[in-house]
């Protein structure tokens, strides 16, 4: 029987460079897909996989995020004696039991790797999951439930996989397959954003892992990789051996809100499957499409 997994690390320590100006002081992560931010997503994503412990690996500027989850009186007061019931009840996600968060802080950006192992001492000698908030991954069962319960019968390192067009595996740390058995392949190696050329495959990691603590000894030795970073692809790696590391392809969709473009696609969906807004916008997108193509 595998040790359940029971803490997870947010690694939100980056500098979000590619949504400047705005992350000169808004967190990325507290920037919001229709009403939620992409932290509510991972957090959401976490507890329904089992997950109690909640470890943030944070940096200068990021208190936006400790002060989501903290209580907000003056406003909880206020909304109780204006009997707004429905925004009580929509803050009740943003409630953590005392204790069941952490925060340790990540001085440099030295990359997600580093960001990992400054969460170890919290972590110990357990099992734990890695969550990029970046990754919202929608579908009817958590990404991250999906691989707890595969990592049940295999143990080891499990990483997130989805295929991806071959000229794009630069973006991405990629799986050298050595078993492919259809949800679960069993992996030889991986390789951190390699070209399209020699790339070992198409098959790329995204942002969900469960991993062994013998990653965080792997990290302690400050090895740096692609862009000059300390990189968690080349320490799961060294774990690689066909029985070690295992890729998941995870049934759901997944969108790249550390990119503008990702973030624009996962906004419309989310708003086009909210039942509170669908008719409206679809209907003003369809306008806004109709109206495009008619000045073409
Ligand atoms: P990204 O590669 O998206 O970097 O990090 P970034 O800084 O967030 O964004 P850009 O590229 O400058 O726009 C992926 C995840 O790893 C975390 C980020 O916070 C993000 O959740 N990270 C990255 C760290 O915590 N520390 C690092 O040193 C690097």
């Amino acid at each position: 029987m595998v040790q359940s997994v029971r803490k997870a690390v947010f690694p939100v320590a980056g500098l979000g460079t590619r949504f400047l100006p705005a992350t000169k002081s808004i967190p990325k992560e507290i920037m919001s897909l229709v009403d939620r931010p992409l932290i509510q997503y991972a957090i959401d994503e976490a507890r329904e996989a089992g997950i109690t412990e909640f470890i943030f690996v944070t940096s200068r500027g990021k208190s936006a995020l400790e002060d989501y989850f903290d209580d907000a009186p003056v406003l909880e007061r206020k909304l109780r004696d204006d009997n707004k019931t429905d925004l009580l009840n929509a803050l009740s996600c943003t409630e953590m039991d005392s204790g069941a968060i952490a925060y340790v802080r990540q001085k440099e950006a030295l990359g997600l790797g580093h960001a990992v192992w400054c969460a170890r001492r919290l972590i110990g000698d357990e099992p734990f999951a890695v969550l990029l908030p970046d990754d919202v991954i929608s579908g009817e069962k958590s990404c991250l439930k999906q691989m707890v319960e595969a990592y049940e019968s295999t143990g080891g390192n499990m990483v997130a996989a989805m295929e991806v067009p071959q000229e794009q595996t630069s973006s991405y740390g990629v799986l050298d397959v050595q078993d492919d058995m259809g949800s679960i392949v069993s992996v030889k190696n991986m390789v951190e954003k390699p070209d399209a050329a020699s790339a070992p495959s198409n098959l790329a990691v995204i942002g969900r892992y469960i991993l062994t603590p013998k990653v965080l000894q792997n990290l302690s030795s400050f090895e740096r990789g692609a862009g000059g970073e300390i990189q968690l692809t080349d320490a799961i790696a060294k774990e690689a051996n066909g029985e070690g590391v295992y890729g998941f392809r995870f049934r759901g969709e997944r969108y790249d809100c550390g990119s503008k473009i990702g973030f624009l696609k996962a906004t419309v969906a989310f708003g086009l499957s909210r039942p509170d807004l669908q008719d409206e916008f679809s209907t003003f997108l369809y306008d806004l499409m109709a109206t495009s193509k008619a000045a073409e």
